[in-house]
């Protein structure tokens, strides 16, 4: 798979099998991360890895959205300082790792990080950070029923050229 194919095919997938993510493709999905630019090269992000079930299950309870991190095999909680952390910075970490995930066969989702307070305690960092972002990611297990791919805008709705056009 090109990286064009990889990037237009890549869907947020919620349903994994029981099958664990070996150490060779994790690895890889973190450099995968770990080479995402970040501005001024500051490198601020910072990931912790998640894969113990029951720290899997209590950070379900971070996120008003993460029912699902019980049954992923691994949650990549990418940590940021409050400030100094960039959201762009964080995307662009995630979405490397989710498209590196993808071009080896693996289902990921970002995953949204709603209560502070139970995060810091679980993961142990420090009051001048923050998490809000994690990816989940394991083998893709066929969804209970065919879910389409959310639609995208039409590209002329996306795109202005030259000049915003109201
Ligand atoms: C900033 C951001 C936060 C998201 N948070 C969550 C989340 O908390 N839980 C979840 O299940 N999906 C989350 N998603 C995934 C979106 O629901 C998904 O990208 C969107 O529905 C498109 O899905 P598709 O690529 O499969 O069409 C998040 C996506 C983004 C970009």
């Amino acid at each position: 798979m090109d990286a064009y194919q990889a990037i237009v095919t890549k869907r947020d997938t919620r349903s994994f099998t029981s099958e664990p993510v070996s150490g060779d493709d994790l690895h890889r999905v973190l450099q995968a991360g770990r080479m995402a630019g970040s501005a001024k090269n500051q490198q601020l992000n910072r990931i912790v890895v998640v894969t113990d079930p029951g720290d899997r299950a209590a950070l379900a309870g971070c996120g008003r959205f993460a029912d699902w991190l019980p049954a992923c095999p691994v949650v990549l909680v990418i940590v940021v300082p409050t400030e100094g952390g960039k959201a762009f910075d964080i995307g662009r970490m995630a979405q490397n790792m989710m498209v590196a995930a993808h071009g080896l066969g693996l289902a990921s989702c970002p995953v949204t990080f709603h209560h502070e307070a139970p995060l810091r305690e679980l993961l142990g960092y420090p009051e001048d950070h923050e998490a809000p972002m994690g990816v989940g990611i394991g083998h893709p297990a066929p969804p209970a029923e065919a879910r389409p791919s959310a639609p995208r805008i039409p590209l002329d709705e996306l795109v202005d050229w030259d000049r915003w056009q109201a």
